[in-house]
């Protein structure tokens, strides 16, 4: 494991792809003609037909799109980002005290994936911390930085009205009520922080394989550096940072809630040499019991057969973990074939 990401001068084995499997020469991937839609939430209010359309069509072509005017206020974003830097600036022993490899321990340091299962590495390290309610979860948050609960305990509930507000938005689009998700599922948080240290040669390594969130929604706030990736039509396609903006995207259990309506996002990370990247992730995602199927309001017998069968969140968690790992799509066991 690396615990010095500065000293490294070159790629060790346990991180290279094979060929076939490396992002090559796709680091700075074309972005111009396909970059996903910008939603602007600024005349909500007065153009809420027209940004609900918007929202679905990036929902249903991308499964991404990126967010301004969110609401979240540009201050505690910065601060949000500084205090995250700092946290993976701490000497390795103070991460090494948060760092587990049990995968049912919910607040936790990682590094790469699942260091201990897989067999090349990813060029990442990872806080990760659930978050709603705050008060149930800020006693286990880390208290280095002095700053971090204060701080990553504001974030995470301004990014919560605005991930519900996108909920909402969504599910009017989709001809569901106001609230609908919240009656269906409860609505848990978690707050993952990534830092992608930069990277000897990053033609060889990635920040994260190809992949698509298994929760219900995703808010990302990557910072200023370039490395994330989606996947559309067989190529890969930059998502450029814009200043303040968020990065949103569906995740497969919305597309299973949806009924396929919306499609989850496919994305990577990819890693440079010029500068560390850190990144902030919120996710919505059902409790580990809660039962997913196909939204019954979308489903109608007769025209619309549902696409998906009906499972506890945990068994597809699980299921999840062990099909990225190997490469295989996540969804197979849980599609309806005739
Ligand atoms: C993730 C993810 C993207 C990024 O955490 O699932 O895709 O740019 N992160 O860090
Ligand atoms: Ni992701």
């Amino acid at each position: 494991m690396i615990s010095n990401w500065s000293k490294v001068e070159s790629v060790p084995k346990s991180y290279i792809f094979p060929p076939g499997e490396r992002p090559d020469d796709n680091l700075i991937a074309p972005s111009c003609d396909h970059s996903i839609p910008i939603i602007d939430l600024q005349f909500l209010s007065s153009q809420r037909t027209e940004l609900i359309n918007q929202i679905l069509k990036a929902s249903q072509d991308y499964g991404f799109f990126q967010l301004i005017n969110h609401g979240v206020s540009e201050d505690l974003t910065t601060d949000m980002m500084l205090v995250a830097e700092e946290f993976f600036a701490l000497p390795m022993e103070d991460k090494a005290e948060l760092y587990s490899d049990d995968q049912s321990k919910l607040c936790r340091m990682k590094m790469s994936i699942d260091y201990a299962k897989e067999k090349v590495h990813y060029w990442r390290e990872n806080f990760q911390q659930p978050c709603y309610p705050l008060q149930d979860h800020i006693n286990d948050w880390p208290t280095n930085p002095p700053r971090y609960r204060e701080v990553a305990g504001k974030y995470v509930v301004e990014v919560r009205e605005t991930l519900l507000l996108i909920l909402d938005l969504i599910c009017e689009g989709l001809g569901l009520e106001i609230g609908y998700m919240k009656e269906l599922v409860s609505l848990e948080q978690l707050l993952i922080l990534n830092h992608y240290p930069k990277c000897p040669d990053p033609t060889l390594v990635l920040g994260l394989p190809k992949h698509c969130d298994p929760h219900i929604l995703t808010l990302l706030n990557q910072g200023q550096v370039p490395g994330l990736q989606v996947y559309k039509d067989q190529q890969w396609f930059s998502i450029p940072p814009i200043s303040n903006a968020f990065v949103v995207n569906i995740g497969y259990i919305f597309e299973i809630i949806s009924n396929g309506k919306l499609k989850s996002g496919v994305h990577r990370v990819v890693t440079n040499s010029e500068k560390a990247r850190t990144t902030i992730a919120n996710f919505i995602f059902p409790s580990l019991e809660d039962h997913i199927e196909p939204s019954k309001k979308l489903v109608d017998t007769t025209k619309t057969a549902p696409l998906f069968k009906n499972f506890v969140f945990k068994e597809f968690y699980i299921s999840y973990l062990t099909d990225v790992r190997e490469g295989k799509d996540p969804l197979q066991h849980y599609m309806v074939r005739d």
